[in-house]
């Protein structure tokens, strides 16, 4: 792990896991720690928390988050064969959906002069295997490119996320979204992607 990763393993463990919520699926657990799944495992996972973590995302109020996103993220175009944790994450996995503005352009996974066109949304599902291998649900994570100069502070992106339980989680975004991702990734408009193996690629 270099050094920059490991300063986001620490950030963001802290950020994520306080939003988890036990699946009510139980049979969905996989009985082993989220650390020793393989990609065959977790997508078993997957397939069995699917419906579940869609329709809590749904539930209530979404308030200041764009309702319809949350949900028509679905019919995007999944940019990840299978739900992957990145080395740092732990036992966190993550499946991220682009719509049709973006999705050309994420596929790409460049490294550098990134510029994603206005009307791009991503979203990115999330769910955990603790390590007694019981499954926990986790936020929904959205990053939507708004028109050039409408937010200069985030490099005109916009972040939220929604909580398990649907609720939309008040988080300061500059600090808790925008920082690590700009720091980490400002060559490729602050895209973090999903880690190599799980790439869709075409
Ligand atoms: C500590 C660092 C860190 C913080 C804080 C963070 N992220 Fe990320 N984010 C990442 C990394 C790393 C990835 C790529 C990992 C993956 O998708 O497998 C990522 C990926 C994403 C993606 C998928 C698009 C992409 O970059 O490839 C979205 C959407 C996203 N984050 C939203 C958010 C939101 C919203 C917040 C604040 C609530 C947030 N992130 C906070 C590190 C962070």
């Amino acid at each position: 792990m270099n050094k920059i990763l490991g300063v986001v393993a620490a950030s963001a463990s802290a950020l994520f896991l306080f939003a988890s919520t036990a699946a009510q699926a139980a049979s969905c657990d996989p009985g082993k720690p989220g650390a020793d799944l393989s990609f065959e495992e977790a997508q078993k996972v997957y397939d069995c928390l699917k419906a579940d973590l869609y329709a809590g995302y749904q539930k209530g109020k979404k308030r200041w988050i764009p309702v319809e996103h949350v949900k028509d993220y679905r019919d995007w175009t999944p940019v990840s064969t299978v739900p992957a944790a990145p080395g740092f994450h732990g036992g966190r996995f993550l499946f991220t959906y682009v719509n049709e503005v973006g999705a050309a352009e994420y596929l790409k996974y460049a490294e550098e002069n990134v510029k994603m066109p206005a009307g791009t949304l991503i979203a990115k599902e999330s769910f955990a295997v603790t390590d007694k291998g019981k499954v926990k649900r986790g936020p929904l994570f959205f990053m939507q490119k708004t028109a050039a100069g409408k937010s200069p502070e985030t490099n005109d992106w916009y972040y939220y996320a929604v909580a398990p339980n649907g609720s939309p989680m008040g988080v300061p975004v500059v600090k808790a979204c925008h920082q690590c991702h700009a720091e980490n990734f400002g060559d490729r408009d602050g895209l973090g992607y999903p880690v190599e193996e799980a790439r869709i690629t075409k």
